[in-house]
């Protein structure tokens, strides 16, 4: 066990949670970790490799080749895969399609949770993603299970497209955001799902200060018992 402090924020695609635990993380001087960010760069790290995404064995293979890193950065965290920047390109709409599959093969997850604890063993973590809170580390002081709309969460990811240039047709994003929802939440090995433990925050309707406002509150509240 560690006596550092960990705050799990799980729940569904484009729900906000890499946005508010970056916001609470800058606040409260914790290392953010984004583990979708880790399962996006072991899909790309499938594709540069030329492993077909459906290839177990063959993405299994790479684990061992694969380093992972974060650097802080703004608007969003920098990611590296075997030290080349892969920020953008794990945000792609390929690597966007694929990570649910990637994600669950049993090896790819056990080699990315023992790394995760890796992380939140050495220092105070905010850590995002879909099995913090179940699996990841079942023992965080504060557990968050992030929700929005479906409508919300791809109107989002729409005009965050729009922001980037991309064009990407609402019904198209709405749809891809409920695949990912079922295929993330119907995999056998650590679906999402709420933790017993966790509180359940519905940012449907708030903006991203009144979110972070709400988490705030309860991870104070947590400190001081
Ligand atoms: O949070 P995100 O959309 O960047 O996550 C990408 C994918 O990674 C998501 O579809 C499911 C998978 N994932 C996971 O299986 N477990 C996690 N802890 C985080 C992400």
């Amino acid at each position: 066990m560690t006596d550092n402090f960990q705050v799990a924020i799980d729940g569904p695609a484009s729900a906000g949670k890499s946005t508010i635990a970056k916001i609470l993380a800058t606040n409260l001087q914790y290392v953010y970790v984004d583990t979708g960010a880790m399962y996006r760069a072991i899909t790309l790290a499938a594709k540069n490799a030329g492993v077909n995404y459906d290839d177990e064995a063959g993405v299994v293979d790479l684990l061992p080749t694969i380093t992972l890193r974060f650097e802080p950065g703004t608007p969003v965290q920098r990611v590296f895969l075997n030290d080349q920047e892969v920020t953008d390109a794990i945000r792609s709409t390929e690597i966007t399609n694929n990570v649910s599959l990637v994600s669950s093969y049993a090896a790819v997850r056990n080699d990315l949770v023992a790394r995760q604890r890796d992380m939140a063993a050495s220092q105070n973590v905010i850590m995002d993603g879909r099995d913090i809170g179940t699996t990841v580390l079942p023992d965080a002081p504060v557990k968050i299970f992030l929700i929005a709309s479906v409508d919300e969460r791809a109107q989002r990811r729409y005009q965050e497209n729009l922001a980037k240039g991309m064009s990407v047709d609402l019904a198209t994003l709405k749809a891809e955001i409920q695949a990912r929802d079922y295929k993330d939440s119907h995999r056998e090995i650590s679906p999402l799902v709420q933790a017993n433990d966790a509180i359940l925050v519905d940012t449907t309707g708030h903006n991203i200060d009144e979110v972070v406002a709400i988490i705030t509150n309860i991870i104070k509240d947590k400190q001081h018992k």
